[in-house]
């Protein structure tokens, strides 16, 4: 062996060698950068007589344009039910997302640019939250909010400069329950308190959610046929199974209702062999494991201030259970209430079978409020972000519905760019979002 050829297969050797020790030892303990690790983390206790607690994870404003008591803070809800709001921050808008090798990269679309944001595990049972007993994870939507406000309560008063705050709840698919029922425990416990009490929610928004299941349960054999991936027969037989889950929802059977709306979703991927129904363009499922790897490591959850034995799950079957009866229950009305005394933002992304577009739209329509006529008369205005076509913005007044172009049901995982820019416009009241001749107010 000359010294040429002995040097190249040195060299070879090095390369494999770090290759190996990067890949293994990337599995084994993925890197947490200290400039990653959020403001805040911890727990939240939901209940004086128990462990009870909810997991948060905070990061402040990277750069703030106001002081930071004008400075509004996000609160983000993961749905499932049972999905854990890590989901959201290591996927989707967080400051960090996690790569395939399980490191650590910025997300220059993190929703955490210029607001505070505040990512919490709910229910209990959730992620990393803490259900001391299982009769203790909420069975409905008003234990949902009564342990939310308890958790959102208990934040704001761990730094006096987040009393002056604007909240604005957010969440996503299950959370299309969630958020309603917070925000509507929020303006009802609000109403009764004084000023300084009172919880300064500022807003609304909801992401691809299921918020009126007896309506949105109906449109996927026609949203399918249309998109041509099913045919006028198989259309049919998807809208026996939809009109079962109606029938089971006026009588109250509310597990068969879930189980009928979990058989149309079953006999879809069996007719169209989709990877996933949150989108139908993708060739493979979202890759949300890449979180459950991430947070497995000890010194990761030690990082976030959980015990290194916790077992994570990203989503938990207990907490699914503890709400199946929940699952096909409206929260319309809720809805209904929130347009009035706030703000609301539903967006969804293009490509979402599950709670996309077309299933929004069609509850949307449906609402009572003296401002549905109006609304639904706007124009569906053409949205573009930085001369680039980005959807589709119709709003009135207090309530506005955005169409994201080239997202599926992870919105913000797959365009992180134009959903910072939409949440940022949307609270500023900035571009489309601006309110001309209406002043939206949470006191009642
Ligand atoms: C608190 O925990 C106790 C004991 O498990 C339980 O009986 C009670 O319902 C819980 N309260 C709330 C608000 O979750
Ligand atoms: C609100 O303030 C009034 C007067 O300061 C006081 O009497 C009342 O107890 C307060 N209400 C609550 C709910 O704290
Ligand atoms: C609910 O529906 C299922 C399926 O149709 C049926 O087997 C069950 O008896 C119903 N339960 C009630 C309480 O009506
Ligand atoms: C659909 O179901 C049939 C009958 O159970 C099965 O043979 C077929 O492989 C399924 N197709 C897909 C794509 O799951």
């Amino acid at each position: 062996m000359d010294s040429t050829a002995k040097s190249n297969s040195l060299t070879l050797l090095i390369i494999i060698f770090i290759f190996n020790v990067s890949a293994s030892s990337s599995n084994l303990t993925p890197s947490f950068p200290k400039q990653a690790l959020p403001t805040k983390s911890g727990y939240l206790s939901v209940n004086a007589t128990s462990n009870s607690a909810i997991f948060y994870a905070f990061y402040e404003a990277q750069s703030l344009t106001s002081p930071l008591s004008q400075t509004p803070l996000l609160i983000w809800l993961q749905g499932g039910p049972g999905c854990s709001s890590m989901i959201g921050n290591f996927f989707e808008l967080g400051p960090w997302r996690v790569t395939k090798s399980l490191n650590l990269i910025p997300n220059p679309g993190s929703w955490n640019r210029i607001f505070g944001l505040l990512f919490l595990d709910n229910p209990i049972g959730t992620g990393f939250s803490i259900a001391s007993n299982t009769d203790e994870i909420p069975r409905d939507q008003n234990s949902v909010a009564q342990h939310l406000y308890t958790a959102i309560t208990t934040f704001i008063q761990l730094d006096p400069a987040f009393k002056d705050r604007q909240i604005y709840i957010n969440g996503e698919s299950y959370a299309g329950k969630y958020v309603p029922a917070i925000g509507y425990h929020i303006l009802r416990m609000n109403s009764r308190l004084n000023a300084s009490q009172r919880v300064n929610l500022a807003g609304v928004a909801i992401g691809d959610g299921l918020t009126h299941p007896l309506v949105q349960v109906t449109t996927h054999a026609a949203h399918a046929y249309f998109l041509g991936l099913i045919n006028e027969r198989q259309k049919n037989d998807l809208e026996k199974i939809q009109f079962e889950a109606v029938r089971l929802i006026k009588q109250g059977n509310w597990s068969a209702a879930r189980e009928a709306r979990s058989s149309i979703f079953r006999l879809l991927h069996n007719m169209t062999g989709l990877a996933t129904s949150f989108d139908f363009t993708k060739k493979a499922p979202y890759k949300t494991h890449l979180v459950t790897e991430f947070l497995k490591s000890r010194e990761v959850k030690k990082a976030l201030g959980v015990s290194g034995s916790f077992v994570f799950k990203i989503c938990s079957g207990t907490v699914k259970e503890a709400l199946r009866e929940d699952v096909m229950k409206s929260v319309k009305y809720m809805v209904e209430y929130l347009v009035t005394k706030t703000r609301v933002l539903l967006y969804q992304g293009q490509h979402d079978l599950s709670d996309g577009p077309v299933q929004v739209e069609a509850w949307v329509k449906t609402m009572k409020w003296e401002g549905i006529e109006k609304y639904l008369n706007a124009d569906r205005k053409i949205w573009k972000v930085n001369g680039e076509l980005a959807g589709y913005v119709q709003k009135w007044q207090s309530l506005a519905n955005v169409v994201v172009l080239g997202a599926g049901h992870y919105l913000p995982h797959d365009q992180a760019g134009n959903s910072q820019a939409m949440i940022e416009d949307w609270v500023l009241q900035k571009g489309l979002f601006e309110n001309v001749n209406f002043t939206p107010c949470s006191v009642l």
